[in-house]
């Protein structure tokens, strides 16, 4: 668990599945990539956390604002030990309240200090307004468009901005 004023970061559960699946069916989730199609899929999803863990593959958490579970934060951790990629949704009731910000500033700390992660990435869909502006205030830099990047489900595949911050020590 990891607090800051705002919010707490904790290892997500199974059982915040029918939560999450509640959050996604948000027809304002436009340029959201996950598409589980049921709780039990959800459900799915969550058993995997702990094995990803162990395997340093991902590492997903519950974001609690005033004791409410509202949305999710995790990093993924690809080929490359050293690049950690933050990706996050809310729910849409508690948007614009800085709670992503506040969030993607506590997952830093674990990719930095437990994670030795030296190059943090995030991607965005480029109509995706909200997730660019968590990017850019938490200071990512704009570093490219990715051409056919997202395969959206509708037969398109669409670009992506990436948004990435360097650690130095
Ligand atoms: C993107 C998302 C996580 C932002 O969460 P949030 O908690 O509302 O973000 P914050 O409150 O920390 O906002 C940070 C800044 O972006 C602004 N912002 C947030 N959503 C915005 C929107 N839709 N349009 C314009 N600005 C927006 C905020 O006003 C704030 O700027 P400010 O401090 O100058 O006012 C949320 O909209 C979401 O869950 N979207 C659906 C899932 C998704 O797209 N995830 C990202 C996938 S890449």
């Amino acid at each position: 668990m990891i607090k800051s004023p705002k919010v707490t970061l904790r290892y997500q559960q199974i059982k915040d599945a029918k939560r999450f699946f509640k959050i996604f069916q948000s027809p304002n989730f436009t340029y959201f990539n996950v598409r589980v199609k049921t709780v039990e899929e959800e459900r799915e999803f969550l058993r995997k956390n702990k094995e990803k863990r162990k395997n340093n593959s991902e590492h997903n958490f519950s974001i609690i604002y005033k004791k409410k579970l509202v949305g999710a934060v995790g990093i993924s951790i690809q080929r490359r030990s050293y690049i950690g990629e933050i990706g996050y949704f809310i729910d849409e009731k508690y948007w614009r309240k800085g709670i992503a910000t506040a969030a993607v500033k506590l997952v830093e700390e674990i990719a930095l200090k437990k994670l030795k992660i030296r190059r943090l990435e995030i991607y965005c869909h480029p109509k995706n307004v909200g997730s660019r502006k968590v990017a850019e205030k938490s200071g990512y830099k704009k570093q490219a468009i990715l051409k056919k990047y997202y395969d959206r489900g509708n037969g398109n595949l669409e670009n992506s901005v990436l948004y990435a911050k360097i650690i130095d020590n």
